[in-house]
């Protein structure tokens, strides 16, 4: 069993990834879920994550982290998440404790305490989680690896060239990926493939309760994704858990990847070595395919697991 830590900005995609690792209760320990201001303010992704975790019922700790980057300020996403940050679905009467304010130690007293390696699955910016590998660097010992939405290897869409995760803060993206630690990159490469139809965005609707959740949430996401050239629906989040899932679900390439935090045109690109002969060692699994039906499908039944229950 894996034990993993989620870091996140819900964020709609963010809320199907929670739903889905929360499912999956063979496969991962879900240790506490910690939230970054990203898709839209600390407040609001934090408000969100407790609507989230209280629909589910669920009684796995959740922190608040960094409300800003570690340098510039926070450039949130409404044009993608709505004003609320994960518009859609009425959630506001679920509710979810929150055990601290301090993501950052919190994570750390974690990993120091788990009884065995602990994976951070990062889904929004990348500040909380250098701040923790800055602050505290015994954690790298216990950490067995990164699965991080973020990055791409040709192209973004905050800017041409950089995607919205890493170029909200790119200092901390460069920390991660000049941490050492073993990282999976599920960037746009992989992500813009990972679509769910809206067919299959139908066939949630009257399921069941949480299913019915996740149909609210597309309905929005899909439409949004509208005005950035989508017909389908990319899931990005999602593929980051559900690589630690099924990794046979996915195709990628071991590359040295490196953040660019210039000022300027490039500023959060993700840049990797793709030369045929690499003159840097690789430090990613650049995830760069995947199988889109057998994706949906995991999501599909994580959420009827979750009806279930
Ligand atoms: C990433 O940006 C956010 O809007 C999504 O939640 C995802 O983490 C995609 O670029
Ligand atoms: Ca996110």
């Amino acid at each position: 069993m894996r034990q993993v830590i989620i870091d996140c900005d819900p964020g709609h995609d963010d809320a199907l990834a929670l739903m889905t690792a929360l499912a999956n209760t063979d496969e991962l320990r879900v240790l506490a879920v910690t939230t970054i201001g990203g898709n839209q303010t600390l407040a609001k992704v934090t408000a969100n994550a407790r609507h989230i975790l209280g629909l589910l019922g669920s009684d796995v700790p959740l922190a608040s982290g960094q409300d800003r980057p570690l340098v510039k300020p926070l450039r949130c996403a409404p044009e993608a998440h709505g004003d609320s940050g994960m518009d859609g679905p009425a959630l506001s009467g679920y509710d979810h404790p929150l055990a601290s304010d301090n993501a950052v130690t919190f994570m750390h007293d974690l990993i120091m305490d788990a009884d065995g390696p602990v994976t951070i699955v990062a889904l929004g910016p990348l500040t909380n989680v250098a701040l923790l590998l800055r602050t505290f660097p015994e954690v790298k010992d216990r950490i067995e690896m990164i699965s991080l939405m973020g990055g791409g290897i040709d192209h973004g869409n905050s800017t041409p060239l950089a995607e919205f995760n890493i170029y909200v803060d790119p200092e901390a993206a460069h920390i991660v990926f000049a941490s050492g630690l073993p990282i999976v990159m599920a960037g746009l490469d992989v992500t813009e493939r990972a679509q769910i139809t809206l067919d299959e965005i139908d066939g949630l609707h009257g399921r069941g309760p949480i299913s019915e959740v996740a149909y609210e949430l597309l309905r929005f996401y899909s439409e949004s994704g509208h005005q950035f050239g989508f017909v389908d629906s990319p899931i990005h989040d999602l593929c980051a858990v559900e690589y630690l899932l099924d990794p046979s679900l996915f195709h990628g390439e071991r590359r040295h990847v490196d953040v660019v935090t210039d000022e300027g045109a490039a500023r959060g690109l993700t840049f990797v070595d793709a030369r045929p002969k690499p003159a840097l060692p690789d430090n990613a699994l650049v995830l760069t395919d995947v199988d889109r039906e057998g994706f949906v499908a995991r999501l599909v039944d994580a959420l009827a697991v979750l009806d279930a229950r």
